[in-house]
């Protein structure tokens, strides 16, 4: 009986590190909406300069001392946002559809787990992801970001991946 409620107790304590880490994602993708949205409220060059600042300062804020979380993609637009080792193989499944689910735990070095969860590409991304941007707004992203990978995108197609590493 012990035992029992011993790993039950263990089981709910690692599911609650997930969901905790989730609910991380979760905070970081509305907050990076929110602030999206009060830009293009402007214009998409107000937003555009509302995401180069505050994209990496949110990342850091939603971050607790043992959960991070950040966003990353085979084509990034920051070179900050290349992806770590670990989820290289992961991403690629992902693109390739052989993964289904809505996200993917795995297991890190020591305790530590990570997880990667796709992020569609929707009409409002393509205005900054798509294949067809502004010149003028095209003109501003390559100022802030010469080594820009994060265009000609496709609605439906998978733009990056949040991502968690906690323990
Ligand atoms: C106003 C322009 C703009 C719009 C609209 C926009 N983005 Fe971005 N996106 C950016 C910028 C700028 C960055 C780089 C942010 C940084 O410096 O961390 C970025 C970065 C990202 C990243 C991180 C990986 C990378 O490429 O660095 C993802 C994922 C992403 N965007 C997804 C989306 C999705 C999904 C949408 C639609 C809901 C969207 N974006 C709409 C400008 C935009």
């Amino acid at each position: 009986m012990r035992v029992l409620i011993l790993s039950l107790f263990v089981i709910s304590s690692v599911y609650a590190s997930e969901k905790q880490a989730l609910g991380q994602i979760k905070k970081l993708g509305m907050s990076l909406k929110s602030e999206l949205q009060k830009g293009m409220k402007k214009s998409p060059i107000d937003a555009l300069k509302a995401c180069n600042i505050q994209a990496p300062i949110i990342q850091e804020k939603v971050s607790t001392s043992n959960i991070k979380v950040g966003r990353v993609s085979l084509k990034n637009r920051n070179p900050n946002n290349t992806p770590k080792p670990w989820m290289k193989s992961y991403i690629q499944d992902f693109h390739q559809g052989k993964i289904k689910k809505g996200y993917v735990v795995v297991s890190l070095e020591g305790k530590r787990k990570g997880i990667l969860k796709p992020i569609k590409t929707m009409p409002l991304c393509l205005k900054c992801h798509g294949s067809d941007i502004d010149p003028k707004l095209a003109q501003e992203i390559g100022k802030r970001y010469p080594s820009d990978k994060a265009k000609g995108y496709k609605l439906g197609q998978i733009r990056g991946f949040f991502w968690a590493e906690f323990e």
